[in-house]
């Protein structure tokens, strides 16, 4: 049995995502409901598009992923060829894509990926999915390698982020999903110092757009990862695939399309009071420890 709430039917167009009177009691049955993200209209902009192995990648799927649900898409990569590659996959499953090459280390690159997405429109949704990882020791870890593992997974995020997210703002409002990791947060079980640090600066990061931004039409949260079944740790931990499996209380490694689903649900109006969220994406890995 469902109550009718009058001044909700009088004005028939509140929703959760208006700026009404909170406590109110006026949204409509019908309203702000949808069975499935749609980001028909959109523009996504996926860096680190790429794989770096033959299978399926992260970020790969949340290309395909984002097309799937009517976004068009911008594939950016360090390599041009995986860049190329995942918006031919694109196209083959009937979505819009561009490929762009761009090292998000780079400035100018950053920039010059930007201008090109606007081949597409403007820009409203930023993926960041570049990421690295480097096994090492503390005392192992050269300086060299320090400053990279930060320059790539983190200061990346804050180039793609300071020129993105203007854009978006100019454009009406739009979503930030960062690929983080649930070794932002916890020890992984692997050795990876760098890392760790940059993921958990990413995600506050995540959170100072978020909070900076929330009232300009930008939401911004980050997908933490767990043990997934991707190249980037297939070529590296391959020796390890069961065991990481029985590490996750589900007792299977996650797969691209888990990380590329939840992404497409942060990027889509569903998701629009979702704001600052750093959410594993990890099988209830991190809540077990
Ligand atoms: N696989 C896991 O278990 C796991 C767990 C936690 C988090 N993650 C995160 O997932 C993301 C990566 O997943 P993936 O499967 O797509 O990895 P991947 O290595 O297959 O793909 C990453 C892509 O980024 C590109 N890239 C690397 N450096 C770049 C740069 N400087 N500029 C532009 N492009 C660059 C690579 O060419 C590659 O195509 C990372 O952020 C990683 O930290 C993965």
């Amino acid at each position: 049995m469902f109550l009718q709430n009058e001044e909700g039917a009088e004005h028939g167009h509140v929703s959760g995502r208006s700026s009404a009177g909170c406590g109110k009691g006026t949204v409509r049955i019908d309203e702000g409901r949808s069975t499935m993200p749609d980001l028909r209209g959109r523009v996504a902009v996926v860096f680190g598009a790429g794989s770096s192995g033959a299978a399926l990648s992260n970020g790969r799927a949340a290309a395909l992923a984002y097309a799937a649900a009517g976004a068009a898409v911008v594939a950016v990569d360090r390599d041009a060829e995986q860049a190329a590659l995942t918006a031919r996959l694109v196209g083959e499953q009937g979505g819009r894509a561009l490929d762009v090459r761009a090292d998000v280390t780079v400035e100018d690159d950053v920039v010059a990926a930007l201008d090109a997405a606007a081949a597409l429109g403007s820009v409203s949704i930023l993926h960041n999915n570049v990421g690295v990882a480097t096994p090492s020791g503390l005392a192992d870890l050269s300086r060299s390698a320090w400053d990279a593992a930060l320059a790539v997974n983190v200061s990346g995020v804050f180039l793609t982020c300071k020129h993105a997210v203007p854009r978006m703002v100019a454009a009406g409002g739009g979503a930030v999903v960062n690929v983080s990791s649930v070794a932002a947060i916890r020890h992984p079980g692997y050795d990876y110092p760098g890392y760790m640090a940059a993921k958990a600066a990413v995600d506050q990061l995540t959170v100072s757009v978020a909070l900076t931004y929330a009232a300009q039409g930008i939401r911004a949260n980050a997908v933490l990862p767990g043990l997934i079944d991707t190249p980037l740790v297939g070529d590296q931990l391959a020796d390890e695939a069961a065991a990481r499996a029985r590490r996750s209380p589900t007792g299977r490694c996650g797969t691209p399309w888990d990380v590329a689903n939840a992404a497409v649900f942060l990027a889509s109006d569903d998701a629009a009071y979702v704001n600052g969220v750093c959410l594993p994406v990890d099988g209830g890995l991190t809540a077990r420890c």
